[in-house]
């Protein structure tokens, strides 16, 4: 009885004792907060707490882009908007400015030095290999006399920084689940993630789907879909699409040791081809597009799907972070490729390198830092 009533007091003194602390810590940001008028300490101590670094506008900034895009080797013709012949400079020179706190400007030493030894991989559609190559550039353009080996096999493009150890990899999956030949033709396999077991190994991984969920005729790659003992000749596309971001979350909460492995969503890209979604009705496509919507919001709001991806995503028990781009990059109608890319075509789904993906890299590398 007497060790029992011992230990609660032990207990409550250490409860006590923690809440002093943070008295004290917030008592002394509160402090450095007024005593400095810009507040820079201060005011960074509150900021990771409370800032939603996805919250913001767009500023014009001519310190930015973060790299010379012509300097870049490794800008594959899809996104080179500059070699492509682009006339317009102003889309380079913009920085994401959250509403309650600053984004921190990309450190491609600080970044290398942090991940020495370590594999980042994107997994996803293009649009992950548009960011894949957007870090590779950003860390480049830091370490520009650094070795850098390539190589590519099977699904999986590798560039590694040789001098610090760091591996930047791709993972090319439309659809995070597998989709597998069977006699009656390509199945999809909406609970079935067989690369799991390649992609828990990495230190960090950012994850995306979308772009093919709605893609029919010739554009879809399989024939049949199938859920547990199942076969579908098709089914609603968004409840498809939920089915596999669910699998995807189970894998997460049963597989994914999340104190070695961080991981990300890259949040729903959205294309331009719609002018009535920012107020110019009877605009087919993001030709004309030289700046980007000021303030924050974008008339039409989210896409649904972006509502599936944070439902799925609080599902999850262990710590995962969804890189919420969806609305900053909505503002950006600018910065696509348009004609200017080597496919010759229009295209307001993927986006220049340099570019906005420069942005989602960013905030990847704050995030990682909180
Ligand atoms: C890279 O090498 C070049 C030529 O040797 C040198 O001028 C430059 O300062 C180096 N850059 C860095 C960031 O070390
Ligand atoms: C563009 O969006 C508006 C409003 O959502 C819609 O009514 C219209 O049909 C769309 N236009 C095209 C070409 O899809």
């Amino acid at each position: 009885m007497a060790t029992g009533c011992q230990r609660i007091v032990l207990a409550i003194m250490v409860a006590v004792s923690v809440t002093l602390d943070s008295c004290a810590s917030s008592a002394e940001a509160g402090l450095l907060q007024s005593e400095s008028a810009n507040g820079v300490k201060g005011k960074k101590r509150d900021q990771e707490k409370e800032c939603d670094m996805y919250q913001g506008s767009w500023a014009y900034d001519t310190s930015y882009p973060l790299y010379d895009p012509s300097a870049c080797p490794f800008v594959r013709k899809e996104f080179d908007c500059f070699k492509y012949g682009r006339p317009d400079r102003r889309y380079l020179n913009y920085r994401w400015q959250p509403q309650d706190c600053d984004l921190p400007r990309f450190d491609a030493q600080g970044f290398l030095r942090r991940f020495q030894g370590k594999q980042i991989m994107y997994i996803g559609d293009s649009l992950s290999l548009n960011n894949w190559q957007s870090l590779v550039c950003l860390l480049h353009a830091g370490a520009p006399n650094s070795s850098i080996s390539q190589e590519t096999e099977g699904s999986i493009s590798k560039v590694t920084f040789q001098d610090y150890g760091v591996s930047v990899m791709l993972f090319h999956s439309l659809y995070l689940v597998d989709i597998e030949e069977e006699s009656i033709g390509r199945v999809m396999k909406l609970d079935s993630l067989k690369n799991g077991g390649l992609w828990k190994d990495m230190d960090v991984l950012i994850f995306n789907t979308w772009q093919w969920w709605y893609r029919r005729g010739d554009k879809q790659p399989w024939d049949y879909i199938r859920e547990g003992d199942r076969t579908y000749k098709d089914m609603d596309r968004m409840v498809a699409f939920r089915k596999a971001l669910l699998t995807w979350a189970e894998w997460v909460d049963s597989d994914v040791d999340t104190i070695k492995t961080s991981v990300f969503f890259q949040g729903i890209s959205p294309s331009h081809y719609n002018g009535t979604d920012w107020h110019e009705p009877g605009v087919k496509d993001c030709s004309k597009e030289k700046l980007p919507m000021t303030g924050s919001t974008y008339p039409p709001g989210l896409p649904a799907a972006a509502y599936v991806v944070k439902e799925v995503m609080s599902s999850i028990r262990k710590p995962v972070h969804l890189l919420d781009v969806t609305t900053l990059s909505q503002l950006r109608k600018d910065a696509h490729p348009s004609i200017y890319s080597g496919l010759k075509v229009m295209d307001c789904t993927h986006w220049c390198i340099a570019g906005l993906p420069d942005t989602w890299n960013e905030l990847l590398s704050a995030a990682l830092a909180a």
